[in-house]
Order: structure tokens, then sequence, then C-alpha cells
């Protein structure tokens, strides 16, 4: 297929504008700001109008007397609510659930018509939350509490005038709604009445000639009220134009989180773990958090921009009480943040004395274009009650095959089948494992998805073959735009069946992307998406082989072309919503039809492997995430971190950066360090921009290529694992890499904490994020014991700030062991993890302050889904009074010729924290003593480390017993 010289220019010249080379940082100005946004200009209008305003006139919106009903069996409470000021009548709806979970919605009584919402399994999992019944209910004037939960102990507090509601955990008051009385519903209208009316209709016209003196209060009112109006009907930003045929659709509404000083959540942004303020006297960032799935190359650090995903997810915690609220709308979203009291004199004094902090709350403000007001409220004592309720609600993590969870290569491109061969081999020459090759966009056909270059990629089945045979996968990316081409299979059967997103006027949407002129599928039509599904059969993806896997990128979607370099919102799906109010779900949509056809091409007996740019709430049953292009610079490593921690609070527990970052050459401490850390991440994979240098790990020459294999090659022991905690995860929601508050939920000084994670509840690890730095202070909670991961001596925290300051030469960044854990591992590496599948593990057992420790291994095939039939197995480890117990804690179906052959045999067990050298370790069995191989190493601090060689008389999945005498 050949291109004319002009369509190749204007290709480029597309390129160049919206997707500038390196060292051209991203342009702000491409992005709106809030004040650009007319939504979120007209919210925050209100939000201030109101803070000027509530003293002398509160919220306008009131319960109406007498409407309260509750429905006891069913877990309903139900009551009209009136906006006194606009006259617009609303019904108020909570659903009492299990785990501690309500939802709550607010819809106009008597709309023009019907709002957008995102219902069925779109966002949430199909194994919705059953209700609960209606506990005691107390009326006090006319307000009302009601009880739920296990032995009552929540309470919904309703008030009425003004209407707001606070929910409370064990009776500690945690979040509340309409406080600050930002509750703002811009309720459909027709066109001509907008045009007549000012946006406030009961106001009083401003009295003429009253002009306010410059820079008072009323002159303030009179601009917010002016505000309130804006583009209400159309908008334009950078030239294009948003027509809005249905006009003002936003909801905004604030929620305060009571007696929390830090929140977390609302992904995805360059920012901390605990947010930061937008408002307030202590604000770090003048604009609200954007939610808005964009394509934002070289983002900014330390930002509160929009990126690639969006969550609309927020937790906040303190001791005793831990609060998430999801507002189920996947329409462009805006939050201010503001944490209120926290410098206060009786909050300092009760930080100091940890109380808690009482005085504190940290208010934040929801701004939604559209779609519903309909959202859920999460309680628990514990960040992990709300990981559980939140991912019980909008699905748990898919469980990933075990390679998945491997050290994968990547870059745009490798260029052809020799290239990848010769990669490949290098992997050997120079003994790293690796397990996935990924192919970039240039393996295609001329940028069509599911073809190869006739040229360069002539043979895939052999080249996929090639790499299978030691047990390694290929990944190939697929886009969801489909370039315009009738003699394109793809692009002429969803033209034909009418299956792609239209313009406002009907016609199938054209915009720009890689391919030039494309169209983009509508994944929000069930039909679209099984034939999508389709289109990954063996054979109908010509070339493909089962150990192919797929990327999806692009799917914000990304348009070259459009607003803001996405779709335009007023672009049309099935059934002709709005793209606006679809937006942050698209890419997810699309996620879920690439997942679903990868179970179909296997008949659902292979688990996917399908990485996202696009994220959404729900987004973990799918598979993996990254987040986005990343910058090779130390501050981008640095946000790695924080970033994780947060999409990982957010139910998305497989999410990773790219190694070394994506744009720019890394000098090669930079990309060490980064392998260093990533190593410990949910997802490892190094990718690179097709204009940067080469950079595979043996091209640096030494130590780097010793160090970054060692890096590696610490990723393939910890594996067994990682692979547990991912099960782990499956069902509980718990992140893998978990931020410090989850682990220490009654420790103060983690809850602000995101620039060390750690990964489950035994390994803590923090980066080194600066040029030759020397040492790193690390923060150890003294609740635990903690040893060095390399040397297991016992580190010795200041006791006063819990820091420990630890020497970073090139070879080390700080990895501690948490005493009361026990880890699995297999030291034996090989040239990819499935070849290691069948090999011994060797357990890590570090013993907190008393002597004591447990943990835990899961396995099964790897790959299949023969675990839901119980083929796996489930093994806890207890050691306590120098006894180390193994037994089964789940009942599998295998037997234990099974077990043997799933390769669950136990070589090693390294003893750490001992206060004595043990005199023999034998196997208790029956009467029989068995004797084991043992050595001991005494380390500083007088503890000691003993290694016992277990000589393949313990296999894992079996009763057994070892005593360290
Ligand atoms: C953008 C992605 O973020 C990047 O990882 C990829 O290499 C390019 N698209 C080309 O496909």
């Amino acid at each position: 297929m050949h291109q004319g010289g002009g369509y190749l220019l204007a290709t480029l010249l597309v390129f160049l504008a919206v997707f500038p080379q390196p060292g051209v940082m991203v342009k702000q100005e491409d992005f709106k700001q809030c004040s650009q946004s007319a939504f979120c200009l007209r919210q925050r209008a209100y939000a201030d109008l109101a803070d000027i305003t509530r003293a002398s006139s509160p919220s306008p919106c009131e319960l109406v007397p007498g409407s309260l009903d509750v429905k006891s069996e069913e877990g309903v409470v139900t009551a009209s609510l009136i906006d006194r000021e606009r006259n617009i009548p609303f019904s108020f709806n909570v659903n009492l659930l299990e785990r501690d979970t309500a939802r709550v919605s607010i819809k106009e009584s008597r709309p023009l018509k019907p709002r957008y919402e995102l219902t069925g399994d779109l966002a949430l999992d199909a194994k919705y939350p059953a209700s609960v019944p209606v506990g005691s209910v107390k009326h006090h004037g006319a307000d009302t509490t009601i009880r739920f939960g296990k032995d009552e102990r929540n309470s919904l507090l309703i008030r009425s005038k003004p209407f707001s509601f606070e929910l409370a955990i064990g009776g500690v008051p945690a979040i509340s709604f309409n406080d600050k009385g930002y509750l703002y519903y811009e309720h459909w209208r027709p066109k001509k009445d907008e045009e007549a009316a000012p946006a406030v209709e009961n106001q009083a016209p401003e009295p003429e000639g009253a002009v306010p003196a410059a820079g008072s209060t009323e002159e303030k009112i009179r601009n917010l009220k002016e505000n309130l109006k804006k583009d209400l009907w159309e908008e334009t930003f950078n030239g294009k134009t948003d027509s809005k045929p249905h006009g003002p659709a936003s909801i905004g509404f604030d929620v305060s989180f009571l007696g929390s000083k830090n929140v977390y959540g609302i992904p995805q942004h360059a920012s901390d773990f605990s947010l930061k303020s937008t408002r307030g006297p202590h604000k770090a960032y003048e604009e609200p958090y954007r939610m808005y799935n964009l394509d934002v190359f070289e983002y900014i650090m330390d930002s509160p921009m929009a990126l690639y995903g969006s969550i609309p997810f927020m937790m906040s915690h303190k001791k005793g009480a831990t609060a998430g609220i999801y507002w189920m709308n996947a329409a462009e979203m805006w939050v201010d943040v503001e944490t209120h009291g926290a410098e206060s004199v009786l909050s300092k004094a009760a930080e100091y004395l940890h109380l808690g902090h009482t005085n504190t709350t940290t208010t934040t403000h929801w701004m939604a274009e559209s779609g519903a007001l309909d959202f859920f409220v999460f309680l628990g004592t514990k960040p992990t009650d709300i990981f559980n309720s939140f991912t019980a609600l909008t699905g748990r993590p898919a469980m990933p095959q075990s390679f998945a969870i491997a050290y994968h290569q990547c870059r745009w491109n490798y260029m052809d089948e020799q290239d990848v061969s010769d990669v490949d081999e290098n992997f050997d020459k120079y003994d790293i494992p690796f397990d996935v090759l990924w192919l970039d966009i240039e393996h295609t056909d001329g940028k069509r998805y599911f073809t190869w270059d006739p040229v360069k990629f002539a043979n895939p089945v052999a080249m996929q073959e090639n790499l299978a045979s030691k047990g390694r996968k290929m990944v190939t990316i697929i886009d969801p735009h489909i370039k315009r081409d009738d003699n394109f299979h793809i692009s002429k059967d969803f033209k034909d069946k009418g299956m792609f997103i239209k313009d406002k006027d009907g016609n199938d949407f054209d915009g720009w992307c890689w391919p030039g002129s494309s169209n983009w599928i509508d994944y929000t039509d069930e039909k679209a998406r099984a034939n999508w599904a389709d289109k990954f059969s063996f054979a109908n993806y010509k070339g493909s082989t089962p150990s192919l896997y797929t990327w999806n990128d692009m799917n914000e979607p990304s348009v070259f072309s459009g607003p803001e370099t996405t779709m335009p919102k007023d672009a049309l799906h099935k059934d002709s919503v709005e793209h606006r109010d679809v937006h942050n779900v698209y890419g997810t949509l699309f996620h879920r039809s690439t997942f679903q056809g990868h179970l179909d091409r296997n008949n659902g007996k292979d688990r996917p492997f399908i990485l996202s740019r696009a994220f959404f709430a729900g987004t973990q049953r799918y598979g993996a995430i990254w987040t986005g292009d990343n910058f090779s610079k130390w501050s981008h490593l640095e946000a790695s971190v924080p970033m994780l921690l947060t999409i990982g609070s957010s139910g998305v527990v497989f999410g990773g950066a790219d190694v070394g970052g994506f744009f720019g050459n890394p000098e090669p401490d930079l990309l060490l360090r980064w392998y260093q850390v990533a190593a410990f991440q949910p997802f490892f994979r190094a990718h690179a921009h097709i204009d940067t240098k080469r950079r595979e790990p043996w091209l640096f020459g030494e130590p780097y290529t010793t160090l970054i294999r060692a890096a590696i090659r610490h990723r393939y022991k910890i594996l067994p694992y990682l692979y547990t905690l991912f099960e782990e995860s499956t069902r509980t929601g718990n992140p893998v890499m978990r931020p410090m508050v989850a682990e220490f939920p009654k420790d103060e000084k983690s809850f602000s904490v995101g620039d060390q994670f750690m990964l489950g509840s035994g390994i803590l690890v923090k980066p080194v994020i600066t040029k030759e730095q020397a040492s790193v202070d690390v923060y150890l909670p003294s609740s635990s014991v903690w040893y060095d991961y390399e040397t297991f001596e016992k580190a010795s925290p200041s006791s006063s700030s819990g820091i420990v300051t630890v020497k970073t030469p090139l070879e080390k960044i700080p990895i501690f062991l948490r005493g009361g854990n026990i880890i699995p591992r297999r030291e034996r590496v090989r040239r990819s993890s499935s070849l290691m599948h069948r090999d011994p593990y060797t357990l890590w057992v570090a013993v907190d302050g008393e002597g004591k420790a447990n943990g835990r291994l899961y396995a099964d095939d790897g790959h299949s889904y023969d675990y839901q039939k119980g083929d796996f197995i489930d093994s806890e480890f207890t050691f306590s009074a120098s006894v180390l117990k193994g037994r089964a804690i789940n009942t599998p179906n295998l037997d234990s010729a099974a077990i043997k052959a799933l390769g669950c045999r136990m070589e090693r067990i390294v003893l750490v924290g001992l206060k004595a050298a043990p005199r023999r370790v034998v196997v208790a069995d029956g009467g029989d003593k068995l004797t084991l191989q043992v050595e001991t190493r005494k380390v500083s601090g007088g503890l000691h480390v003993a290694t016992v060689k277990t000589g393949g008389n313990i296999v894992i999945g079996e009763t057994w017993e070892l005593v360290i005498e």
C-alpha cells in the first residue's frame, strides 16, 4: 500500500504538531485550565459565591418536610429535595449495602430528558453487593439518624435545612456531604429559557446604576454571578468548538473528610500520594485536580493536570476511621482539595501527642460536566477495608499469568525479525532473564493493526515460536484508531456494520492518528465489542500464535486532530450518547473488549494479558496499565512511586512506569536506579521512544551490565512472593505495591508517606532518586523490626523520628525485610520465569520482636483458569517458639503426586533475626527426627542468620514442621 507524497507530508506535519520530539516539553496551553473548561469555571464560581454568602444565606437545597421514607428491609432511604433558589425538585436516594457501603443518588425529579447513567457492568462488577436492612431510625426535630451495618456500627445523619448528611463509623464522624453548600446541579433546560433568564433564576436583578466598588465583596459577587452564566451552550478552546447541543448539565458538590488531614486517590496525576491542597491559604496548586483521559506527552511533574487515566475514587484515613467515595461518572471531572485546621495550635498539639487530627478536616469539591449524581461511600477502620469494598464493587483484579509479572523488554521499535532475534539472544548471552519481547506500531503493515510488515516481519509465527521455545512470549500493539481504508478488512467490516463513533452530524467520525485518516470503534456498543473481540481469534489475526499477547495504546482516545488531542465531546456513540458522557470509560471498554477477545481465542482457558494506557474504575478486571510517556529524568523516576501508589490504591493493582523513561536518553546511573526500584513494582517493563538511543541492559558496559542484571534477577527471585500477592489482590483488592498507611494504619507518621512503599506486608523499598546520592533516609515504623534485604542486619532507626540513613553506593537501594514475615522465593534464576516453574523454593523467615513470623505461598499452573476449580497450592507458614510449620490452608483438588509435579519442593530456609545460633534443626516427622544441615553466621547487633538445607525433605502444600533447637 503506497501513499502519495502529499499524504506523507500531511501526516508528518500533524505528527510534529501533536507529538513533538524529545526535548520539547508538553505545552500546558494545549490543555485546558479550569477557567477554560466552562463548567469548571461555573462550578468554582458557585463555590466561591457560597463561601462568601453562606453565613447570611445557607445552601438553598432543603429536604421537603415529611418526605423522608425508610424501607427497612430493602435498606433504602428516600426523600424529596428542593433547590429553593431555582425551584428545582430532586429525589434523594440512599441504598445501604454490604461491606459498610452506601450508594447515594440525587436526581432531578422532572428532567427534560434522562441523564446518562453509567449503568450495568460498564463501571461496576456484575456481582453487585447486596443491600443490608436499615437498623434503628431516630428523628430529632427535622433531622434523622439511621443506623446500619454489623451491630449498627455505622450511622447516617440526614439534616434537612439546609440539606446535608454525615456518615460515622463506630460513632466517629468520617464523611459529610454539602457541609459547604456547594451542591449545584445544572438542570436540563430549553435553550430559549436560558437566553431569556439569568442562570440563577430567582435572584433579584442588580439595581440599575449600582456599580460596586472595585475590589469590594459586592464586586466579587457580581463577577462570580457573571461567571455562572459563561459559555452555557457552546464553548471554544484553541480554535475548536464544542457545540454542546443540550446545554449545561454539570454537577458539583462538596464532600468533607472529617478529622482527616490526608486524602488519597483520584488518579492520574504526577503528584504526591497524599493529595495537596488546591484551595485555601495552604494551597500548593492553583488548579483543581482534573480527571479527563488525555494523551499528554512528556508530562509536567508536580501538577494536577489530567493524564491518561481517571478513577473518581478518593479515600481518607485517620486513626480508627477510613472513608472512601467513588463517583460513578465518566464525564470530565475536576476536584478541589482543601485541608483546614492542620496548622491550628490544637491540631499541632494533637499531632504531637498522637491524638489524631480532631481539629483538621479535608474538604473536597467535585465537579463533573455531565452524567448522574450517583456515588458510593465506603466506611471502615483501615485502608484495607476500603480497598476491599471498592473492588468488591468495581471488580477484583484479574489473576495475571505468571509470565506477566516477570520482566518485559520493549522499545519503539524492534525493527525486524533479525533485531528481535538478536535481542533475544543477547539476553541469554549476558545471562539476563526476560519473559516478553514487545513490538510497537512499526511492526504493522502501514499502521493497520492485526497485520505484519510484509518485509520486516515476514515470518511472525516462526519468530514467536522461537521465543516460545525458551518459555518467552511476544506482545504486539493494537490501538483503537482504525486506518480508513476499504481494502483493510477491519476498517471495511466495522464501517459496513455501522460500528464507528459518529461525528455530531451523524457521519463516521474521521480524525488523525498514527495511520493518518482514521475511524474509532464505538466500544460502548456491545455488538461492536463482540465484533472486536472476534478479531483476536487465531483465524482472524493472521500470524498470531498462543504466545502472542496485546498492548492497547492511545485509548484515551488520542486523536491528533481533536480538541486537546482527543475525541470531540459532541461526537456520538450508540443511542446518540454524547462522547462527553463516556469519555473516561472509553479506553476501558476497548481494554475489556480486547480482554474478551483473548479469552475467546482459547475458549476461556488462557488468562489474557493486556496492557492499557487509559484506565477507569474497574480497569483491574482486564489487566495492567502503565503511566504513559514519561521522561528519562530523575524527577520522573521519583514521581513513579507516588503515581503507582495512587493508582494501586484505586483498584488498579497491576501498574508500572516505563523503566528508564520513554523520552530522552537516560544516563546509565539513572537507568540502573530505575531498574533497581522497578524490579519491586507490579508491572516491570523497559520501554523507549523511537528516537532514543538503544538501551538494552548490556549496552552501558561495566559496572552497569552486572548491576542491571542483578536488579532483574532480584525480580525473578521474588516471583513466588509477587504471585502470591497478586492472588491476594484478586480476593481482597489489596494493592501489591502498598502505601505505608495501608500497612501501618495506626502510625500517623506513615499517613502522608508516598516516596517509599511496601511490597505486600513484608518488603519495604525506597528508590534512589538523585544522581550520586550517597545515602537515603528511610522511615521505618517502630512497631516493626526491620532487616537489611541483603545483609540481614537489623536496622537501627532513630527512636524519635523512625528514620534510618542508608548508604547507597551504585549497587544498592534501601530495601528492608519486615520482621514477622515469611517470604517465598526461588533462587535459581533461569532464562525465563516459565523455565523456573518447577524449581524448588526458598523461604526467608524474618522474625519479629517476639521471635515470630508468618507468611504464605500461592502457586498454580501459572496460565489457566484451573485454579478456579481448586487446582492450586495455598500454603501457610508460621514460625513461633522456634518451630516453623507449613500446612495447606485451603483444600485444593491436587493430590500429593500433583503437588510434587507442580514443583513444590523446598530446598532452603533462611532464618533471619535469631537471638541465638541453632544447635541443630530437625524435621519433626512423627517419631523420627531428621537432622538437617544448617549454617549460621552472626551479623552485627548480635543476631544470627541460619541457612537450613532441607535436602528435599519438605514439600510445600503438605503439612510439615521444623524444630530449631
Ligand atoms: C504512545 C505510547 O505511550 C508509547 O508507549 C508508544 O511507544 C507510542 N505511542 C507508539 O506506539
